[in-house]
């Protein structure tokens, strides 16, 4: 213990010259700095853990390493991580190390400019449970006036690697987190995203680098990086000579000039990266295993099974509707309900999407007995309930706009561009008015339910038109940031007065689903597209960085809404089960059959929650592979327990299903499988038991027939 102790501190070895080699280590990773006071630390490596006595051998063996932070003006010949113009107009910027610390688990490297004022704290944050290692960078203006920077990135990673490829996402409403992947070649990649609000609807914050060759599930050296931000960001690689690439990450500069009055200091979003041995499972596991242990809210608690009304009724929502759904989801054996938009607004009443947002009161049209009847009809039938908002939004027609049309991001020079329904504007959270209004929503539920379970906060706009009427002329530029740190507070406020709320994060489908934003949330809405067959692609790009716990999956009606697809409930249910399982639906919608089965589904999903919510994740086959099927498993820690999935979505002649080959078993330990849902001509491995070596290694042979088919098996650890 001691010596796992002593070896996850950070060690300093001085080698011959000036520069210190500064350690930041997690389990299985170092990253290590060279520091050399009155020059610009470098980056000399990352990757496997190194023994302290290692380091030199970086350098034996030629690294190069790359500059950990750099700044444009003198000797930058590529992509920087810092532009600023000094208060005299200088643009140049040139950083040199004087010294470094450590605070706690945190690393920290600082710089100065050489001629001016002007400061720089580049830190690193080791975990002890993930091999995830946060950096962030404080900006500090020392001088005597006003600087403006122009970027200022989170962090920067130098990679040294021949055939590199890049695994990425991408999408838009109802096909989210679509994965690419590409070679590196020479030139700039970028991935940036400028909806202002919604950071994860087209591109998204995260990237793996794959530094053997084509990315692989479960081998191959792979680094991965997030960036924690819920606003406009920029990702790029730099890639010269084919072997030299720069990853950079940060806030994106453009429209988004920040200045920093004399004093003042700027802490950036948060870069997480991972480094693994393992493909990009490894990466996966990292990042799932981070958000567990403290980046996602509330991370170790088991989510519930619940019924959310939005396809069910969409906004037709009254007492009986709701009641119904209830007795439904009730009689399944879920857990929680939850009332979807259409429950508000009294002098516009929510009936369709371009009336209300803003105004949170009920509407008594449609509920005459209120939030507390609902509550309380929920709470007598054994569930707990949650309800919808949309607190960043307002619609042009609400008594909010009316009341403060100044609340609105937007210039008054121009005319309104206006979203959803053609009325939706975003409220401008830059303003502390604003701030205050979005808590006192949540205040106002709490105040008046106060066993209110769960919100689904939603938000379905991007921020179309450019201003604020809180900022002055002068830093109408720092709306795109400001926004941001506004809802952050305001997010850190309600989760400081209710701890225990469970916050869906949603926002058009899965449009916000970043690291920035999870620490205040439980969970997120995947995608508005519940169709099972292209949920199998939604649900496979998301986990790559996100857990399993976080990932709100429900069954739908068939014909789907989305596509108009016919797919059969145990599918539809295989599908979800591989998340946090919910429905999106009337159950009585259901025939006496599906029921039964609906419900064994949902106590089945109960025995297996705590190894697809806290288990480890291996995906086994992709769906991009094109072969019509998919698979993957999960493993609880101790590797008791585990779950496998296969699907098939395709069906032709000669589709045959290939041989299953499991992972992440203890090799030495024997399994028995059970499984769920079985076809009698398919039970063919009931009861039966297997070393977790011949499942990884010769693997089953689940045979599955005509388009739709899925097996889940249940495997637990046997005493030999
Ligand atoms: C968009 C969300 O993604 C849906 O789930 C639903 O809540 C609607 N908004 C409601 O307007």
């Amino acid at each position: 213990m001691k010596q796992l102790t002593l070896s996850l501190l950070a060690l300093t070895l001085s080698l011959a010259g000036q520069a210190e080699n500064v350690f930041v280590n997690t389990p299985k990773t170092t990253l290590m700095l060279s520091v050399d006071e009155g020059h610009a630390p470098r980056i000399a490596y990352y990757g496997a853990r190194l023994r302290p006595e290692e380091a030199r051998q970086v350098y034996d063996a030629g690294a190069l390493g790359g500059e950990a932070y750099p700044a444009f003006g003198r000797n930058s010949f590529g992509e920087t991580a810092l532009s600023v113009t000094h208060a005299d107009g200088n643009m140049t910027t040139e950083l040199a190390a004087t010294g470094w610390r450590r605070e706690g688990d945190v690393t920290i490297v600082s710089l100065k400019d050489r001629k001016y004022n002007f400061y720089v704290d580049l830190c690193y944050r080791s975990n002890d449970r993930s091999d995830v290692i946060e950096t962030w960078t404080v900006l500090r203006n020392g001088e005597k006036k006003a600087v403006r920077m122009e970027q200022y990135a989170s962090g920067v990673m130098p990679i040294r690697q021949e055939g590199a490829w890049l695994t990425h996402f991408h999408g838009d409403w109802g096909h989210e987190a679509e994965m690419t992947e590409e070679p590196l070649r020479d030139g700039l990649k970028t991935i940036v995203d400028y909806d202002g609000v919604r950071t994860g609807m087209n591109d998204r914050a995260e990237v793996m680098i794959s530094l053997d060759g084509k990315p692989r599930e479960n081998s191959g050296r792979v680094i991965g990086a997030a960036l924690c931000w819920t606003g406009n960001y920029r990702l790029s690689i730099e890639t010269r000579g084919r072997h030299c690439h720069t990853l950079l990450a940060g806030i994106d500069g453009l429209h988004t000039t920040y200045t920093l009055k004399s004093g003042e200091s700027f802490t950036t979003p948060t870069l997480a990266l991972t480094y693994s041995q393992e493909g990009k499972g490894g990466v996966s596991r990292a990042f799932h295993r981070w958000g567990r242990s403290g980046q996602l809210h509330n991370g170790t608690a088991l989510r519930e099974i619940l019924l959310n009304s939005w396809e069910g009724v969409y906004m037709d929502v009254n007492q009986e509707v709701c009641e119904k759904m209830m007795d439904g989801i009730s009689a399944l054996g879920g857990e929680l309900f939850v009332v979807d938009d259409g429950w508000f607004g009294r002098k516009y009443r929510r009936t369709r999407d371009d009336k209300a947002l803003g105004d949170w009161v009920t509407d008594t049209v449609k509920l005459p007995r209120g939030i507390p009847a609902l509550v309380k009809a929920a709470e007598d039938r054994g569930l707990k309930f949650g309800i919808w908002i949309e607190p960043e939004m307002t619609n042009s027609e609400s008594e909010l706009y009316e009341a403060h049309p100044d609340w609105v991001v937007a210039h008054p020079a121009r005319e309104l561009s206006k979203g959803r329904g053609g009325t939706q504007l975003v409220l401008d959270l830059s303003n502390p008015k604003v701030q205050d209004f979005v808590v006192g929503i949540v205040d106002r539920l709490m105040k008046e339910n106060p066993t209110l379970h769960y919100i689904k906060w939603d938000c379905n706009m991007s921020m179309q038109n450019f201003g604020s009427s809180y900022l002055t002329a002068d830093h109408q530029s720092h709306l795109f940031v400001d926004y941001h740190l506004g809802l952050r507070s305001a997010l850190e406020r309600i989760r400081k007065a209710y701890p225990d709320l469970v916050i869906q994060l949603c926002s058009s489908g899965g449009g916000r689903v970043n690291w920035g934003a999870l620490p205040y949330f439980d969970e997120f809405w995947v995608s508005d597209d519940t169709d099972a067959q292209q949920r199998l692609f939604i649900q496979w790009g998301t986990s790559h960085f996100f857990p399993t716990m976080a990932m709100a999956q429900h069954v739908s009606a068939s014909p789907n809404h989305q596509t108009g697809r016919v797919i059969p409930l145990k599918f539809r249910f295989d599908v979800a089960m591989t998340g946090r399982l919910g429905m999106e639906m009337k159950p009585s919608d259901l025939n006496e059959k599906e029921l039964d089965y609906a419900k064994k589904a949902v106590a089945f999903y109960k025995e297996i929650r705590p190894v697809v919510q806290l288990g480890d994740l291996y995906r086994l086959l992709s769906p991009y592979e094109n072969k019509g099927f998919c698979s993957e498993m999960f493993v609880s820690e101790d590797k008791s327990e585990a779950v496998f999935f296969c699907y098939k979505f395709e069906n032709y002649i000669g589709l045959d299903a290939p041989r299953w080959h499991m992972a992440g078993l203890d090799p030495d330990a024997s399994y028995r499988l059970n499984e769920f849902g079985a076809t009698e001509r398919h039970s063919g491995f009931e009861g039966k038991t297997f070393t977790g070596r011949f499942l990884m290694e010769t693997g089953i042979e689940a045979r599955m027939n005509g388009q739709f088919a899925s097996r889940v098996i249940r495997l637990q650890k046997i005493d030999n």
